[in-house]
Formats: structure tokens, C-alpha cells, sequence
């Protein structure tokens, strides 16, 4: 990364439990603008929260997070409803609405927060549509949708409202390789065509690997490894060796 590039997200210090459960313990985090930053970590250790967090869905305890500038942990609801319209999410699981058309589903934010016309919608659903390589599914329900599918049309709603920032949530988790690799490779070209900022977790090293710019690994509720794909291949840090040789 070029050392001119801002930042625009930051994690100072954040804390957060939920009662005895010490999850974040003062993670400190910046990401460039335009990067994909993926986020390891094992199971339960808080890459959810912390995207969450950024979406203003879960407040810190202590610490403090920037978004293009502001402060997130002190705006009132009203702003952080404008502040979370610059992010698009792909959540864990696809989370679409199984009741509603692919059509419906990827035009729901549109119907929802703006005032376009009825044909404007249509052709950015039908343009998302063929950017996730599903042109002519409009009328087709979740139901008739593969795994694989529901991913691409639940990022094609994602994108629907052209956000600056993605988060994917273990965007290829539970999909098989062939079907992964699609993912990522979509993942790649919204950030090269769109320009967008991304942010990644997963605890799959090998999709993790080929979307990143960089890599950040965390544990015990902090960063304790961040760099190049490479810095992190040749880690000194006994958990992130542990990580990444895998299971033996
Ligand atoms: N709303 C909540 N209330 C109580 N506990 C929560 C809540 N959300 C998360 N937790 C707890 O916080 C910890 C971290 O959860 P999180 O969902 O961020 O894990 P994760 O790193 O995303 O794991 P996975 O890889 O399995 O998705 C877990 O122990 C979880 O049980
Ligand atoms: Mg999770």
C-alpha cells in the first residue's frame, strides 16, 4: 500500500464483553482506503462483533471507532443510520428473504432508503444481477437458488446501494471449493472494479489468502499480527504459526 493512502476505518482500544465474556480486549485496528483487509481468527473470538461494531448494531464498552472521518461510538442513532449506508454486508449465512423474488431481495435497500423510480431500480438489479454473473434470475425465489447462488444474489443486494465499504462475514464458509472460489473471485473484482474498501473475516486461511491485500490475525480479544500475506506466512508469533500450519 502506497504510504500516501488514509485510512477510513480505525479501532482504538475497543473493548467489549458480553457479562463474564471478555471478547474484545483493546483491539486497535486501521484500514486503508481501497484495501481488502482479511481478519483471522478461531471461531467465537470476535470477528462478528467486530463488524458489528462498525455497523453500529453493538456499542463498545470502552474505546473508540472511526468511519471515513467521524466517530461512531458517539453519533446519535439518526447519524448512525446515515453512517451505515456507506457499508454494504454480506452476512454469515446469506440471510435473503426466502419470501420475496431474487428481484425483491437485491432491490430492498433501494425501495427502503431512496426515491428512485421504479425502472431505475430495475436496471441496477438487473445490472448487479449480471455482475454477480446471475443475469435473468430476477423471478426466481430463494428456494430455486444453490448455496452458491443465494451468496452471489445476498452480495448483489449488498451492492445495490454502491457502499464504499464491504464487510463479508465468512463469505465462503460451508461452500464447496469450486463455489469459493467464485466468491472470492467476485470479492476481488468489487474491489478492482468498484473500488470499494473491504473488509474479510473468515477462519478459512486459504480463501483469506487470495482476496487480501493485508492480513490481520486475532486473538485473546486483540490484532497480534498484521502485514502482507507473506509477513503473516512467516510469522514469528507462536499463535499465528499454530493458526496457520492447521490442524495436525
Ligand atoms: N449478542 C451477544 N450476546 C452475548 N454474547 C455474544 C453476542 N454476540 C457475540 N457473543 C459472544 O461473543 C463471542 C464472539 O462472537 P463472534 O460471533 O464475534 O465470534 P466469531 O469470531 O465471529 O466466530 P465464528 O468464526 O464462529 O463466526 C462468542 O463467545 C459469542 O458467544
Ligand atoms: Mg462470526
Amino acid at each position: 500500500m502506497n504510504k500516501d493512502q488514509r485510512y477510513i476505518i480505525g479501532f482504538q482500544d475497543v473493548h467489549k464483553s458480553f457479562e463474564e465474556n471478555h471478547v474484545l480486549q483493546g483491539l486497535n485496528l486501521s484500514i486503508f482506503e481501497g484495501e481488502t483487509l482479511v481478519i483471522l481468527g478461531r471461531s467465537g473470538c470476535g470477528k462478528s462483533v467486530t463488524l458489528k461494531i462498525l455497523l453500529g448494531l453493538i456499542y463498545p464498552d470502552v474505546g473508540q471507532v472511526f468511519v471515513d472521518g467521524e466517530e461512531i461510538t458517539q453519533v446519535p442513532e439518526k447519524r448512525m443510520f446515515s453512517i451505515r449506508q456507506k457499508f454494504g454486508m454480506l452476512f454469515q449465512g446469506s440471510a435473503l428473504f426466502d419470501s420475496m423474488k431474487v428481484k425483491d431481495n437485491v432491490a430492498f435497500a433501494l425501495h427502503e432508503h431512496t426515491k428512485k423510480s421504479e425502472k431505475e431500480i430495475i436496471d441496477i438489479v438487473k445490472r448487479n444481477l449480471e455482475f454477480v454473473d446471475l443475469a435473468g434470475t430476477e423471478e426466481l425465489m430463494p428456494s430455486e437458488l444453490s448455496g452458491g447462488m443465494r451468496k452471489r444474489v445476498a452480495l448483489a443486494r449488498a451492492m445495490a446501494y454502491q457502499p464504499k465499504i464491504m464487510l463479508y462475514d465468512e463469505p465462503t464458509t460451508g461452500l464447496d471449493p469450486i463455489t469459493a472460489t467464485t466468491i472470492n473471485a467476485l470479492i476481488r473484482k468489487t474491489q478492482r472494479e468498484l473500488g470499494v474498501t473491504s473488509i474479510v473475516v473468515t477462519h478459512e486461511l486459504e480463501s483469506g489468502f487470495s482476496v487480501a491485500n493485508r492480513v490481520a490475525v486475532i486473538s485473546e480479544g486483540k490484532i497480534i499480527e498484521i502485514g502482507s500475506i507473506d509477513e503473516i506466512k512467516n510469522s514469528q508469533n507462536e499463535f499465528v504459526k499454530t493458526f496457520i500450519a492447521g490442524p495436525k
